[in-house]
């Protein structure tokens, strides 16, 4: 009977993960997809706990260990992520990454453990190398899996790090050319050690460990930190990788399409991320942008000269006369949690007959679909959403565009200045429209610290303060008009 329910159990495992996944694609379905994948998991999880049996028929045990190490992390997990803010997301996946990293780490080193305690002393008796007696695609699977879940454990933490402000940035002339030269290195002693199985293979592999740990830091440290969350998902799809190793090592399917799953969502992330932005990995990886140097008129763009605010009054007159108004949201509207103070504009502007949507840029704010769950936190009904290309099609007939705590996605810095660090980036062109109103705090840069020349072009307006507070205000405008 076990020998039914136990694979049942990893299909049904591996199939919600599949089904679950695909549900995560919209945001009505994706809390749901995201329950359905947990099930599937329990379900494997439990399986594996009560029905697993060696060839010698013995169970798993340790059940004070297992269930000691599942309360205390399911606790501690759902804590952070009930309490997590919206705009801290991106540092709080790189650590539980992390997490995932540093299980695939500590599996390979536990199971070299198992392949070679006492090899040293069977060497010394046999007089041969007692190594290669460990199949190749074990030894393989071990030590690459070992690799891989040190860098994404590493790196991981670096990124977290960066991201919440603990670690600052780091980086050095020719920290590239060394850390080619580190993965150069680890690379080769890898195919020794596997090709080779020398005497000294466990002080290697130990080696190598510590190699890998250094690299994870040393890859990340020099990277931007508006390209954080590419090298997140990155370090995301190694972590899948490393996970699937394990799968190969235990003979675990549920743990390899987790794994496989988790991989190739983090590259197609990755690259799709990286073509919002119009850079390519490598670009990304050693270009260093929007890095610690955050100062206004920094990186490639000068003060542009003055600029024109405009009232509350004035703005709830020009979009209620509109017949149609595009709102761009950015990282400011995140800040501010104003997306149900929004949501409430909208309705009354549509109530007044005003056609009102929102241009979404895929990297607005600081995560990918950062603004698409914000604004479903808040009942915007997903039709609304419009993406950038559809957003940029509308433009020419949109007569008010009012862009809320977004700087980097509007600046025409990206199209027009061949010298700034974001040119190349699509944007989302808000000067086709009639007029452009801006809210944000003050005249400071967004992520990448370069000036926003859009501020000063004639077509646009400055409305300053928290979004919150000016969309609350300009709600009871419109009540009163
Ligand atoms: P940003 O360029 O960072 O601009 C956000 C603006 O919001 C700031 O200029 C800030 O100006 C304003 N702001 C902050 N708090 C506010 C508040 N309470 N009320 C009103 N405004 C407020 O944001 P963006 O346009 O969304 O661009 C995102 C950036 O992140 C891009 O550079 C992008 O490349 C980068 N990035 C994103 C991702 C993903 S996946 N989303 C990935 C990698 C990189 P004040 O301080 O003057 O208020």
């Amino acid at each position: 009977m076990t020998q039914i329910i136990l694979p049942l159990s990893y299909l049904i495992g591996s199939v919600t993960f599949i089904i679950g996944l695909k549900m995560l694609s919209h945001p009505d379905s994706a809390r749901r997809g995201n329950m359905v994948a947990a099930v599937g998991m329990t379900i494997a999880i439990l399986a594996t706990i009560f029905l697993y049996t060696d060839e010698d028929g013995n169970k798993l045990g340790n059940y004070g260990w297992i269930f000691g190490g599942l309360i205390i992390g399911s606790v501690v997990g759902t804590l952070a992520a009930k309490k997590v803010q919206m705009t801290a997301m991106p540092e709080m996946v790189s650590l539980f990454n992390g997490m995932g990293g540093a299980c695939a780490m500590l599996i390979s080193i536990i199971e070299f453990k198992h392949h070679t305690t006492g090899m040293t002393e069977l060497y010394e008796e046999a007089g041969g190398s007692i190594f290669s007696t460990i199949p190749g695609t074990l030894f393989i699977t071990i030590i690459v899996g070992m690799v891989i879940g040190s860098v994404s454990f590493a790196g991981s933490i670096i990124a977290w790090g960066k991201l919440n402000g603990k670690i600052k940035d780091f980086s050095f002339n020719g920290q590239h050319i060394v850390n080619l030269l580190l993965l150069g290195v680890i690379t080769a002693l890898t195919v020794y050690i596997i090709a080779a199985r020398p005497d000294n293979t466990i002080m290697l592999f130990y080696t190598v460990l510590g190699m890998a740990l250094l690299y994870g830091i040393m890859f990340v440290f020099p990277i931007g930190g508006a390209d954080m969350p590419v090298v997140i998902s990155l370090l995301n799809s190694f972590t899948g990788v490393a996970a699937a190793f394990g799968g190969f090592l235990y003979n675990n399917p549920v743990m390899l399409t987790g794994g496989i799953l988790v991989g190739s969502a983090g590259t197609i992330l990755t690259i799709l991320m990286c073509k919002a932005m119009n850079r390519s990995l490598k670009n990304v990886l050693i270009g260093s942008f929007g890095g610690g140097n955050k100062v206004a008129g920094g990186g490639g763009s000068k003060e542009q000269g003055t600029y024109k605010e405009i009232s509350l009054n004035d703005t709830a007159t020009l979009m209620a006369y509109a017949s149609k108004v595009l709102i761009v949201p950015g990282y400011g509207l995140a800040v501010a949690q104003a997306q149900h103070a929004c949501h409430e504009l909208e309705k009354l502007l549509e109530e007044k007959g005003v056609e009102v949507n929102y241009g979404i840029h895929p990297v607005a704010g600081r995560m990918p679909g950062h603004m698409n769950v914000l604004l479903a936190e808040a009942d915007v009904p997903y039709d609304k959403l419009k993406e950038m290309e559809d957003a940029n099609d509308q433009m020419s007939s949109t007569n008010v565009v009012l862009i809320l705590g977004a700087n980097d996605v509007v600046n025409p810095a990206a199209k027009d200045d061949p010298s700034s660090p974001i040119y190349g980036m699509p944007i989302i062109e808000v000067e086709k429209a009639e007029h452009v109103i801006v809210n944000k705090r003050s005249m400071k840069p967004g992520y990448a610290g370069i000036e926003n020349e859009l501020f000063f072009r004639p077509k646009t307006s400055m409305l300053f303060g928290d979004a919150k507070k000016v969309l609350q205000d300009l709600v009871a405008e419109l009540k009163q008009m």
